[in-house]
Parts: structure tokens; sequence; C-alpha cells
């Protein structure tokens, strides 16, 4: 982008509202802060640590989220490269799913949709599972991890992430500093396919109004998505893994970052280097989302 093309710059970061102001001012520049208390008050999302002080004085660590022009995507330990922008549309879609499928979840609260999912036979897995995995952890988290499906402990258990899966994210959690009750769990999956197989298209087209039920309810600032088939069944982008880390997407308007699904981190241990980068970005991003980092 030019910086001195102040008209651009200005759609720019009515665009990225609620994305961190500070980005766009690190990211444009002296022209950009000219325009950023504008644009700010324009977009309603001045307060929070995103107001003009914070615009005006960078930080002292480098930023790490660029919106790049160029279409090269080059990788960097720390760096969250994206050239998506927040979507505009600001209307709620988190009931369309629902309503295509003919189901209105819009009078359900967490433990009636909890009660709901767990007679639920929308598809073929309903025959197969001991139990339902709903989620869990704190129903207000402002961060919400997604995994897969459940495994063969999840679908004894009917809880998320607690096999030897599980214990690792409770580690990664720990290490970047989040219990499991101040954080949300849940898969896009609520019953285990057979022998852990992948989730099919149809089933996960099945299971999407309770997930968007459940952030629609939960509200996260952030949504954490563990593994491939996690980022393909939110994001519905065919884009590797590897690329997908890469940038912050959106889920109805949710900033969404992909990391590394434990389970791939247990298969292969040299990917924990960069699984650990992506967690720090992770909880820096929560940060600044909740106006922490500013
Ligand atoms: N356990 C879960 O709950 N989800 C996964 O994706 C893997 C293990």
């Amino acid at each position: 982008m030019n910086p001195n093309d102040v008209g651009a710059i200005r759609r720019y970061l009515l665009a990225r509202q609620g994305c961190g102001m500070d980005v766009a001012y690190r990211v444009l520049g002296d022209a950009g802060a000219a325009c950023a208390a504008e644009a700010a008050a324009v977009a309603g999302v001045l307060g929070g640590g995103v107001g003009p002080a914070a615009i005006g004085a960078p930080r002292r660590n480098e930023r790490d989220i660029v919106m790049l022009t160029s279409p090269v995507v080059e990788r960097k330990p720390g760096i969250r490269v994206t050239r998506e922008p927040k979507p505009a549309e600001q209307a709620s879609l988190f009931g369309e799913p629902a309503k295509k499928a003919g189901l209105d979840l819009s009078e359900y609260d967490l433990p009636k949709l909890d009660t709901l999912v767990s007679t639920c036979v929308r598809c073929r897995l309903a025959e197969g599972r001991t139990r339902t995995v709903f989620g869990s952890g704190d129903p207000h988290a402002k961060i919400i991890f997604i995994g897969e499906a459940p495994g063969r402990e999840e679908d004894l258990q009917g809880l998320p992430f607690v096999g030897r899966a599980g214990q690792l994210l409770t580690k990664m959690l720990a290490a970047i500093g989040f219990s499991r009750d101040e954080v949300y769990i849940t898969n896009i999956l609520k019953c285990r396919p057979p022998n852990n197989r992948e989730p099919q298209e149809d089933e996960m087209a099945a299971c999407e109004p309770y997930l968007l039920r459940q952030l629609e309810l939960i509200n996260p600032v952030i949504i954490c998505a563990l593994g491939r088939i996690a980022a393909h069944g939110l994001l519905k982008k065919p884009t590797a893994l590897s690329i997908l880390r890469q940038g912050v997407h959106y889920y109805n308007d949710i900033p969404v970052v992909v990391v590394y699904h434990p389970a791939a981190l247990l298969r292969n241990p040299n990917l924990k280097r960069d699984a650990w980068e992506d967690l720090k970005m992770v909880r820096k991003l929560y940060d600044e989302a909740i106006g922490e980092g500013a």
C-alpha cells in the first residue's frame, strides 16, 4: 500500500477494525498514524488499548502481524503473515448453517445445547459413539481451542482432549499461561469417528450448527484451530497447514489462528520448535485482543 495514499489507508484501517490499530500503525508507518485516530473513531474501536495513545506509541517489540502486499508468503519465526482482510460484513451468520439444516438453536444455552447434542442422530457417527463430547472449560472464555473429533478416551469420558494428545494440550496451554479451566475446548465433531478416521465432509456439516451456536454463546475474541482438520472445517479452505499457520483468518468475524495439533507433535517432536512460536503468537494475539498487550 502506498503510505501517501490517505484514502487507501483509511479504507485499510476500517477494514481491519478490531484487529488492533497499533498493528495498522506499524504496517503503515507515520501516514497511518495520521489517519488512525479518525478511522478508529469512525469504526468505534477506541479503548481497550487501541486508542490514539497506543497508536502513536509503537511498542518496543517488533510487530508480529504483517499485511503482505506482495504475493510472496515467507515464514519467519514469530511472524504471522496474512493477506486476508477482516470480513466487512458484520451481520451474524451464526445461525445460517442451522437454518439451512432446519434447526433453530437460537433459544439454546450451552447446557441445553449439550443435552440436545447428546441425543443427536444427524449423522452416522451417532451409531458408534459411547458418549457425545460437547466441550469443556469456561463458558465465558475469551479463547476457544477447537480440535478435530473425540478419540477413544474422549468417547468414553464425554470430555474433549483427555487422552495422550489432551495431556500434551494441557501442557501447551500451561506453557502460555492458560489453565484448562480458563479456556474453552471443543471439537469440530462431537462424536468419535470409527477407529479415529478423519471426519467426513457431511459429518462436519451436520455438526457445524452446534459449533456455531457454541461460538455465538461463548463469544471468544480468538479461536485457535488445532491442526489441519479443524482449520479446514472452520475455514473451508483446502490450503496446506504450513500456509494456514502463517495467517490470521476469520470464522464469522472471529480471528482464527491455526497451530499444530498436539497429536502431530507427539508423532513428530521436530515440530515442537515451530509449535512453540505459534503458541507464543496465540498468547500475544489474545493479550492484544483483550487489551493487555498494549
Ligand atoms: N481429542 C480430542 O478431543 N480432539 C482431538 O482432535 C484429538 C483428541
